[in-house]
């Protein structure tokens, strides 16, 4: 089911997510709709806050593959690298933010077991944006150059 996605002035989007402590049928549902929701949009990630629920899971969907990464921190950040984004809870904008350039993540799937990744480039933008969302951060607070974008 594609879900509703919040946009910027709602509270939910401002809110320290809690950790994710039941890997029930009810996550599985909230993922799928996550997946279904973010892929509805042609969006890079999508975070569990920005559909009303505020807590530690995210969906990217890059080149790489999809993911979910439920509970995800980092284990280090490295390098530099500037460049645009977006937001599905921003519609109609775009900003130039500087992210790391590679990232070493902890985090569990849906049925709680433990992994570690390591991304660059775009997957690794696009996974810092994401983990902002968890902890009530969006790339405008961090980007230069907001504007608006046609055709959105
Ligand atoms: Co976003």
């Amino acid at each position: 089911m594609i879900r509703e996605v919040v946009q910027v002035g709602d509270p939910v989007l401002r809110k320290a997510c809690e950790p994710v402590t039941r890997f029930d049928a009810k996550l599985c549902a909230l993922l799928d709709d996550m997946k279904e929701t973010v892929r509805a949009h042609e969006g890079a990630g999508l975070a569990a806050p920005q559909v009303g629920v505020p807590i530690r899971a995210v969906v990217v969907d890059v080149e790489e593959g999809f993911f979910e990464f439920i509970n995800p921190k980092f284990v280090w950040q490295k390098g530099e690298q500037t460049g645009a984004e977006g937001c599905l809870s921003v519609v109609g904008k775009a900003g130039t933010v500087t992210r790391p350039s590679k990232v070493k993540i902890l985090f569990q799937d849906r049925r709680g077991d433990k992994y570690s990744l390591v991304a660059r480039d775009f997957f690794a933008r696009a996974i810092c944006h994401e983990l902002d969302h968890l902890d009530g951060i969006l790339y405008t607070d961090k980007a230069v150059n907001v504007h608006s974008v046609e055709g959105e």
